[in-house]
């Protein structure tokens, strides 16, 4: 569907990574496919660029991000023309009438999307206001991870209260806006099948892995400072596991989904004192060989400080305290350096309770269900089947469900889904205030305590599945990573 309410769509850190990688490739995307409407998207940046110069940067980026079946000139020339770059230092608030230049006076479906470190955000809040340009209609994108604990991102969320309210506010977490999430919801929510079978009763554990192949690249001033706990599990991991695992929304609202994953966070069991060394892995990664190429330490890439202790991996054993979940771990994993680049949520079922088939090993029959977000979109459900042939042996086979395959299309990019609802102001995939900081509540004891106990990542070689502690976790259950299994 086509965005139908004309927009102004104002890209704070315009020529950043995020920007270059992610918003521009989908925005450009959103254009060719003719579903962005009329609209303009101006480049808020600190470097001073003449157009052509601006333009040839963000070709250049659509040159290495966008599929190159996807890139035709006439479409670039359409969008080119859409582009506006604003010179502007963010830390100056007299600056920001600059922007008034690039910007109707009029109260337009106008996004400010903060593709900055949060630790601008009020000023750029304030700035905005400062310049009036913060109108009734105006909202406001704000990029994980907002805060790096949980009284900070409180400070945020009052800070930016002040001049928009909730419903002009949009937190994202890209991982929402991926086909296979959304699918996990119709699945759950559109079949009777599953809904009997998503509790304690029949589910034996939860894996959800994030696994990447890429190692720090050129981000190490922002990671550095991060880590994988604060860049992947506060925020990726935690929501697809609320997705998982919440009750059924009343409506498809915004409103009754969010409330319904706050009430998984409020329940999941704290993690703290000792029970964090116990649950909770963090590695780093060292060198190794990646992509067929030796790749140096996670301590000697550049930009990153030679006694680093910043995790680049971290699994933990996370329970939820309800009826529907008791009993039930779900088993978290994200890194960086990884064998691959995957995304995959493993419901292992339970075994049946007596087998009449002479099978070798009962658990690796058990049913399981995988939604794989990346890098193929689908869902698979393991089941069981006669082996061909006379006597009676069964083998696992999989009944799969490909959105590419199934339809060939092009499974549009998680932030061309996101983008697109804001500029409609669709807010069902994004975050409330009060599911932000339920995240850094769970989070913060396991933070504070890696930082008073100085705790030291456990090193993992470049393209291995993370530290042996990370096996142990499943392991001291009688149970293995996916794929060990
Ligand atoms: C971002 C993280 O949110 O997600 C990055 O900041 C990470 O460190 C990226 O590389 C992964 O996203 P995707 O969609 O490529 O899996």
């Amino acid at each position: 569907m086509q965005i139908t309410d004309p927009f102004e769509l104002i890209l704070f850190g315009g020529l950043g990574d995020l920007a270059r990688r992610k918003l521009l490739p989908a925005l450009y995307l959103l254009h060719r496919d003719g579903r962005l409407g009329e609209g303009i998207i101006c480049a808020v940046t600190r470097q001073q660029l003449d157009t052509d110069e601006f333009l040839a940067r963000i070709e250049q980026a659509l040159q290495q991000y966008v599929p190159a079946d996807c890139l035709e000139p006439q479409h670039w020339q359409a969008f080119s023309a859409r582009l506006r770059c604003v010179t502007l230092d963010l830390q100056q608030p007299e600056q920001y009438r600059q922007l008034q230049q690039a910007l109707s006076s009029t109260d337009i479906n106008r996004v400010y999307y903060l593709a900055t470190g949060s630790e601008l955000y009020t000023r750029i809040c304030a700035g905005l206001h400062s310049s009036g340009l913060i109108l009734p209609r105006s909202k406001i994108v704000l990029e994980k991870p907002i805060g790096h604990d949980f009284t900070s991102a409180q400070a945020i969320n009052a800070a930016v209260a002040e001049y928009f309210t909730e419903s002009q506010i949009y937190r994202i977490d890209h991982y929402l806006g991926k086909e296979t999430v959304q699918n996990l919801l119709v699945l759950r929510f559109a079949n009777s099948l599953f809904e009997q079978q998503w509790n304690q009763k029949y589910i034996d554990h939860i894996q959800i892995t994030i696994s990447e192949s890429l190692g720090v690249e050129q981000r190490a001033g922002f990671y550095d400072q991060v880590g994988a706990m604060r860049d992947m599990f506060q925020n990726h991991l935690l929501q697809l596991l609320c997705m998982t695992a919440m009750e059924p929304p009343a409506r498809l609202d915004p409103d009754a989904i969010r409330d319904e994953k706050v009430k998984v966070l409020k329940a999941l069991k704290p993690i703290t004192g000792n029970a964090i060394s116990e649950n909770v892995v963090c590695g780093q990664y060292d060198a190794g060989v990646s992509g067929g190429k030796p790749v140096p330490r996670y301590r000697d890439e550049p930009g990153v400080t030679a006694k680093s202790l910043t995790e680049t991996f971290v699994a933990a054993k996370v329970e939820i305290e309800n009826w529907r979940w008791s009993g039930v771990p779900f088993y978290l994993r994200t890194g960086k350096r990884l064998p691959d680049r995957t995304c995959e949520i493993v419901v292992q079922f339970k075994a049946i309770p007596h087998s009449i088939f002479p099978l070798q090993h009962k658990n690796t029959m058990a049913n399981k269900l995988i939604f794989r977000l990346q890098p193929d979109e689908g869902i698979r459900l393991q089941l069981c089947e006669k082996r061909v042939g006379p006597g009676m042996s069964v083998r696992l086979m999989n009944l799969s469900l490909n959105p590419q395959d199934m339809r060939k299309v092009r499974v549009p990019e998680a932030y061309e889904r996101l983008l697109h609802d804001v500029l409609s102001s669709n807010a069902t995939l994004f975050l409330r205030d009060d599911e932000l900081l339920e995240a850094w509540r769970w989070i913060d004891p396991v933070l504070q305590y890696w930082q008073a106990s100085e705790r030291r990542p456990e090193p993992y070689t470049s393209g291995s599945w993370g530290p042996a502690a990370a096996t142990l976790l499943l392991a001291r259950d009688g149970r293995l990573w996916e794929e060990n299994s």
